[in-house]
């Protein structure tokens, strides 16, 4: 029998890959034009760009402000046109006010309605930013084919996808556990019980009701969901994110810690609040985070609405510069994050991925929390505190290329490269087979030169669109051949069928 397992994780569509911008507050048509015009005009590319409650009426999930927004279809369509796509946060608490057709509809589901109640039968009330709100309970089955049809208000207002917040889920309380009484009531799958039981797989049903919806509304494309609360599990869903992390060295350090931790815990798509969700970062610690995002699954700048700027031409021309350059290797990689999607799908193995990946027994590497693997072929050792110029960095067994540089290093041991602002050190390993897109937009195979006699390869699947497509993972070998490096693809009689470009040797 196969192990137990809590599920393979869902794949993103491709778009869900690139760079992804946020902020609460952007505030209006206007201000999101100005936003994704000042990444054209500075050559930044961006893929995603996400709207926070302030777009809603009266923060009521399942509305727009028409002030702000008079043509948020027309909007997202003239944005899509221009390569970016449109996301929503959905949060789950529903504004308690007759007249709020999410509250009505809601209270005509099946025999007692959707909303989670007492032990005598009365609807829990809670405060969220909406004012008093009910709470859908998601642990039922009809309660989820209900909000799951509600998502396609947001399809119709041009969103792509969805970010699902505040689920815990959360009612602000002065003093107390700030969510629902314990004794509330909830259908546990018809089973019953309370909230006790219901509180930790309050985000997993909800991210089920939400991909369910979007499958069955837009069948062809694949949902792209992610959600602050969720489960064991979760990840058939979606992925998520760090919440609010807070703005300092320390948020910067911990959000490697959470993405790498998540994903061997079944959870591979996630990554931070880049910048951090308060206040302002110092140029550096921004560009020291957002080089680190670059690398991450989840790579969105977010912050709170009272909080500073975090566009990246606000922190001066050395920041900009930096982060263009960050930018352009993230879409650069796209065809490597595809693969890597399709792979922990197939797999299980995370994108990001410890050290010690492969090598469980190596007490040095276990002892490693400062740089990551991505895939098998990229070690990432990015700068986690101020002031650094270089940093050391642990090697597993085998040659390593510094991508910059092209020095050569041999692991296993510790090595020391530079690390100036202007970048965040990435090594890739000999004889690995990355694809890239090329400089003509098409997929090219990056192939660092294997050791003499060592050998080495990788997968690669093409992208094949947001849709269901089978998904062919290609296998390459590579090998050193009187000083040239060769490179073969598994079967296929061994030919390749794009550009290679070799490097390292
Ligand atoms: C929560 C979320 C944050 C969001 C805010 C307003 O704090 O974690 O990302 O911006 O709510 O919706």
């Amino acid at each position: 029998d196969p192990a137990p397992t809590t599920g393979a994780p869902a794949v993103p569509p491709s778009w869900a890959l690139g760079p992804q911008h946020a902020r609460w507050g952007f505030g209006s048509e206007r201000e999101v034009r100005r936003v994704v015009a000042g990444y054209r005009a500075r050559g930044l590319p961006l893929s995603v760009l996400h709207l926070d409650i302030d777009h809603f009426d009266a923060h009521r999930v399942f509305t727009v402000d028409r002030e702000r927004f008079p043509d948020l279809p027309g909007l997202a369509k003239e944005l899509r046109e221009d390569g970016v796509r449109l996301v929503s946060i959905v949060d789950p608490a529903v504004a308690a006010v007759p007249g709020n057709a999410v509250f009505d509809t809601g209270a005509a589901v099946g025999a007692s309605g959707a909303f989670v109640r007492d032990a005598r039968g009365r609807t829990v009330r809670g405060e969220v930013w909406p004012g008093e709100c009910v709470y859908p309970d998601f642990t039922d089955p009809k309660v989820r084919e209900w909000w799951g049809g509600l998502y396609e208000e947001r399809l119709a207002q041009g969103f792509s996808g969805v970010w699902h917040d505040m689920n815990e889920p959360v009612s602000f309380a002065a003093f107390g556990e700030p969510t629902l009484p314990r004794s509330s009531r909830h259908a546990l799958e018809g089973r019953g019980g309370d909230h006790r039981e219901a509180h930790n797989v309050y985000g997993l049903a909800m991210a089920r009701a939400g991909y369910e919806g979007l499958l069955r509304l837009r069948p062809d494309e694949r949902p792209f969901l992610f959600s602050r609360s969720g489960w064991a599990g979760m990840q058939r869903y979606g992925g998520t994110w760090s919440g609010d992390v807070a703005t300092g060295w320390p948020g910067l350090r911990a959000s490697l810690a959470l993405v790498l931790g998540l994903g061997l815990c079944g959870v591979p798509y996630s990554g931070p609040d880049v910048g951090g969700f308060d206040g302002s970062p110092s140029p550096e610690l921004y560009l020291r985070w957002f080089q680190l995002g670059a690398y991450l699954p989840l790579f969105r700048t977010h912050a709170a609405i009272d909080a500073g700027r975090r566009e990246p031409w606000e922190f001066g021309p050395r920041v900009l510069d930096g982060a263009r350059e960050v930018l352009v290797e993230r879409e650069r990689l796209r065809p490597y994050w595809v693969t890597l999607a399709h792979m922990a799908r197939l797999t299980g193995a995370p994108y990001v991925r410890p050290l010690w990946w492969g090598a469980p027994g190596d007490r040095a590497l276990r002892e490693c929390e400062d740089a990551f693997l991505l895939g098998d072929a990229l070690l990432v050792a990015p700068v986690l505190e101020p002031g650094v110029e270089e940093r050391s960095v642990r090697l597993p067994a085998g040659r390593w290329y510094d991508t910059v540089s092209g020095a050569v290093y041999e692991g296993p041991g510790q090595v020391v490269v530079g690390a100036p602002l202007s970048r965040v050190p990435v090594l890739a390993r000999a004889g690995a087979v990355i694809p890239v897109r090329g400089p003509g937009g098409g997929l090219e195979l990056e192939v660092w030169a294997p050791a003499e006699g060592a050998g080495g390869g990788g997968s690669v699947v093409r992208d094949g669109g947001d849709g269901w497509a089978p998904v062919v993972v290609e296998r390459y070998t590579t090998r050193l051949v009187g000083g040239r490096v060769v490179v073969e693809r598994d079967g296929e009689e061994g030919l390749v069928d794009c550009p290679v470009r070799v490097r390292g040797l």
